[in-house]
């Protein structure tokens, strides 16, 4: 079965189960599994139910598919994600992002926790995705490409969509939060970096890193979704006064940082409506 004929697989089975059309899809990243809580849930799918699906191995992400309404806008999301250093192939990591748009999302909102390389970034900031750059050493468009999913050398000169860049800042005026806007590399993990590679990402023009994100963006933008990205800085990576860094730190970064995080992101779903 080719990926065409897996995806329409995936999406007829969770046509089965729910008929919501939603078309904004957000994939909560680490420690971000709140926005949920806002959400008036219609039906839950666990992804070892979706034919094809993965199952996340991280501990601290669920893996389901809630559909519902957010402030009466309906939205899918994604309590979960696949990272690269599970093991799966990038075309693997991916593959929920194409099953949202053959349901019809046509907005992708995705979240994570990144480390702050700029050092005018603190932990707990806000930084909306303005661009990246894909050190995974892969991409998940590599092999034969469908044209009926995109082109095969899909334009990256805006990956990150202005219009909801907009949204995101004036949200964030609004609520008085301050958010960063810059640049996320993305790099396999697990494990963190060295001190040198900390100075070499922030040479290259990256203000945080992370491990994840860029997968789902250029599948998203192949099929011609547009996507807001917002990274929360668990940690300061400032390669002169490096810190060891432990999992619950992150975590408790995200966490402190979530319910900004969930309203930023209820503010740009409203404005998409
Ligand atoms: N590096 C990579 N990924 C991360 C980091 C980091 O320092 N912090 C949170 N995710």
């Amino acid at each position: 079965m080719n990926l065409f004929e897996s995806i329409q697989e995936s999406v007829a089975f969770i046509r089965g189960v729910t008929d919501t059309k939603p078309r904004i899809g957000v994939i909560l990243g680490t420690g971000l599994g709140g926005l949920v809580g806002q959400v008036n849930v219609s039906s839950t799918i666990p992804y070892d139910e979706i034919p094809h699906f993965q199952i996340s191995t991280v501990e601290s992400h669920h893996g389901r598919l809630v559909f519902g309404s957010l402030n009466g806008i309906d939205i899918v999301v994604m309590q979960g994600r696949f990272h690269a250093y599970e093991g799966y192939s990038l075309q693997q990591i991916t593959f929920p992002v194409r099953v949202l748009h053959g349901l019809g999302v046509q907005t992708l909102i995705v979240s994570n926790a990144c480390g702050g390389m700029n050092p005018l970034y603190r932990r707990g900031d806000i930084m909306l995705i303005d661009d990246h750059i894909n050190l995974l050493g892969d991409s998940p468009l590599v092999g034969p490409n469908d044209e009926r999913l995109g082109p095969r050398f899909p334009d990256m000169s805006e990956p990150y969509s202005r219009r909801l860049l907009g949204y995101a800042e004036e949200a964030a005026l609004a609520r008085r939060v301050k958010v960063h806007r810059g640049v996320y590399v993305a790099v396999s993990g697990p494990n963190l970096e060295t001190r040198a590679e900390y100075r070499f990402l922030r040479t290259i023009g990256a203000d945080v890193v992370g491990m994840s994100t860029v997968p789902e963006n250029i599948v998203a933008r192949h099929m011609g979704m547009d996507v807001l990205g917002l990274s929360i800085v668990t940690d300061e990576c400032f390669p002169d006064s490096l810190a060891p860094v432990k999992l619950e730190h992150v975590l408790e970064a995200a966490f402190q940082a979530e319910p900004i995080m969930t309203s930023l992101i209820t503010d740009v779903i409203a404005r998409c409506a």
